[in-house]
C-alpha cells in the first residue's frame, strides 16, 4: 500500500502542473490576442499592395486586414479558400477567392468584374444565400475590402477587369416584347433547367453541380415577393445582365453570343411575367392582356438561308 503513496503524488503534482500550464496557455493566448489584436493566420499571409478605384476613392488591401479577418474569414476563410470555420454549414458555399471567379458581373463570362461589381455585392448581399448585406461599412471600408479579395489570386495581377456589356436603353413593355421574349425562353431552352413555369424544376433541375461539384438548382422565379431580388441585383438591367454574362461558376450560361441586345430586352420581359407575386408593369400589361401571352409572330423573318456559292452582295447574312 505504502508504494502507491509516491505515485499518487506524482500523478497529483503532475495533474497540477498540466492544469497550470493550461492556465498559462490560456493566459498568454489572451494576452497576445489583446497585445496584437491583428496577429494574423498561421502560415502568415502576404497582403499584396492591390487597389481598388470606386468613384474617387481608392480602396487599399492593407487597409482590410482587420476587417477581413473580423467580418469575412469565418466564411470565406482567412486565406480566401472558402474554409472558414462556418463554412461547412452552408449551402451555397462562400465563394473561393482565390480561383477568382465570380457570379455577379457586368463582364463577360470568363472575365473578372470591376471594382465596382464586387463593391455592389457588398452593399447588396446575395439574397437566397447566407452572404450577409454590408451596409454599415463605409464606402472606404468597402472599397478596401474589394482591393483585399484580389490577394487571393494571382488573376489580379496578371489580367484587367473584362468590358461591361454595352446595354441599350430599355424598349416598352409591350405585349409583343413579352411574346418574343417567351418564344426565346423556349427556343434557348432556359425551361430545361428553370422549368416551363420558371419554378426551377425543368428536366435538367436536379442534375446540377457547380463548379466545386456542389448540387446547385435554378432560380425559381414564381418564388419572389413584391420586392423578388435576384442575386445579382434587382433591376431590370440587372436580370439583362444575369443572362447576357451568365453565372460563372454554375452552369447557368452566358447567352451573349446567342441574343441580339435588343431581343434581350423582351426576353427580361417576359421573366418578369414568371414573377407572378410581382407588381410591376410587366404583369399590368399581360393582365391588360387577359393573362394570355399570344405565340410571337415574326414581323421580320430572316430571309431564307442562300446557298454558299450564292452570298448576297454586301456580305448580308
Ligand atoms: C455568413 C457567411 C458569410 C460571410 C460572413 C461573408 N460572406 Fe461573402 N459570401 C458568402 C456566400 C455563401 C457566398 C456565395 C453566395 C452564392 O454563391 O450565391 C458569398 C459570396 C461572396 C462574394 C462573391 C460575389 C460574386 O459575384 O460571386 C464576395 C465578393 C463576397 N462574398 C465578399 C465578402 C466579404 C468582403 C465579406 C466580409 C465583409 C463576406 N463576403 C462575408 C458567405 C459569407
Ligand atoms: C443548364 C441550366 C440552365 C440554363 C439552360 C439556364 N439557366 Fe438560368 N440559372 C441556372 C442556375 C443553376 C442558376 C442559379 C445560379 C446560382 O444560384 O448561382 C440560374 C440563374 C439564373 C438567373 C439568376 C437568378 C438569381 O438568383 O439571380 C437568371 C435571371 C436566369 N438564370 C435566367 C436564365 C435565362 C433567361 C435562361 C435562358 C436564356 C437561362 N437562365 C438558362 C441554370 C440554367
Amino acid at each position: 500500500m505504502n508504494n502507491l503513496k509516491p505515485m499518487r503524488c506524482i500523478g497529483a503534482s503532475l495533474f497540477a502542473a498540466l492544469m497550470g500550464l493550461l492556465f498559462l496557455a490560456g493566459f498568454v493566448s489572451g494576452a497576445s490576442a489583446q497585445d496584437t489584436p491583428d496577429a494574423g493566420p498561421k502560415p502568415s499571409l502576404v497582403v499584396k499592395p492591390m487597389e481598388s478605384h470606386i468613384d474617387n476613392i481608392t480602396g487599399h488591401a492593407a487597409n482590410a486586414k482587420s476587417d477581413y479577418r473580423r467580418y469575412c474569414a469565418g466564411c470565406h476563410g482567412d486565406y480566401g479558400d472558402a474554409n472558414g470555420e462556418n463554412a461547412v454549414w452552408l449551402d451555397p458555399k462562400p465563394r473561393n477567392f482565390t480561383l477568382a471567379t465570380f457570379k455577379c458581373r457586368s463582364t463577360l463570362t470568363g472575365t473578372l468584374p470591376t471594382d465596382e461589381d464586387l463593391y455592389n455585392t457588398l452593399v447588396r448581399g446575395i439574397v437566397n444565400s447566407n452572404m450577409p448585406v454590408w451596409n454599415t461599412f463605409t464606402k472606404q471600408q468597402r472599397a478596401d475590402l474589394v482591393a483585399y479579395i484580389k490577394i487571393f489570386s494571382p488573376r489580379w495581377e496578371k489580367e484587367k477587369a473584362g468590358e461591361p456589356i454595352k446595354i441599350p436603353a430599355e424598349p416598352p413593355v409591350t405585349i409583343d416584347s413579352i411574346a418574343h421574349g417567351k418564344a426565346l425562353f423556349t427556343k434557348l431552352e432556359c425551361w430545361k433547367c428553370h422549368g416551363p413555369h420558371g419554378e426551377g424544376d425543368g428536366p435538367s433541375a436536379s442534375t446540377l453541380t457547380d463548379s466545386q461539384d456542389n448540387p446547385i438548382r435554378p432560380y425559381n422565379f414564381a418564388l419572389g415577393k413584391n420586392d423578388s431580388r435576384f442575386k445579382c441585383g434587382s433591376t431590370n438591367q440587372d436580370i439583362y445582365k444575369i443572362f447576357m454574362t451568365g453565372v460563372d461558376g454554375t452552369p447557368m450560361p452566358s447567352f451573349a453570343d446567342v441574343i441580339q441586345p435588343n431581343d434581350a430586352w423582351d426576353l427580361v420581359h417576359f421573366l418578369r411575367t414568371l414573377q407572378i407575386h410581382r407588381h410591376g408593369k410587366e404583369n399590368e400589361v399581360l393582365m391588360s392582356a387577359h393573362g394570355v401571352i399570344p405565340p410571337y409572330v415574326d414581323k421580320n423573318p430572316a430571309p431564307a438561308a442562300a446557298p454558299a456559292d450564292n452570298k448576297a452582295p454586301g456580305g448580308g447574312q
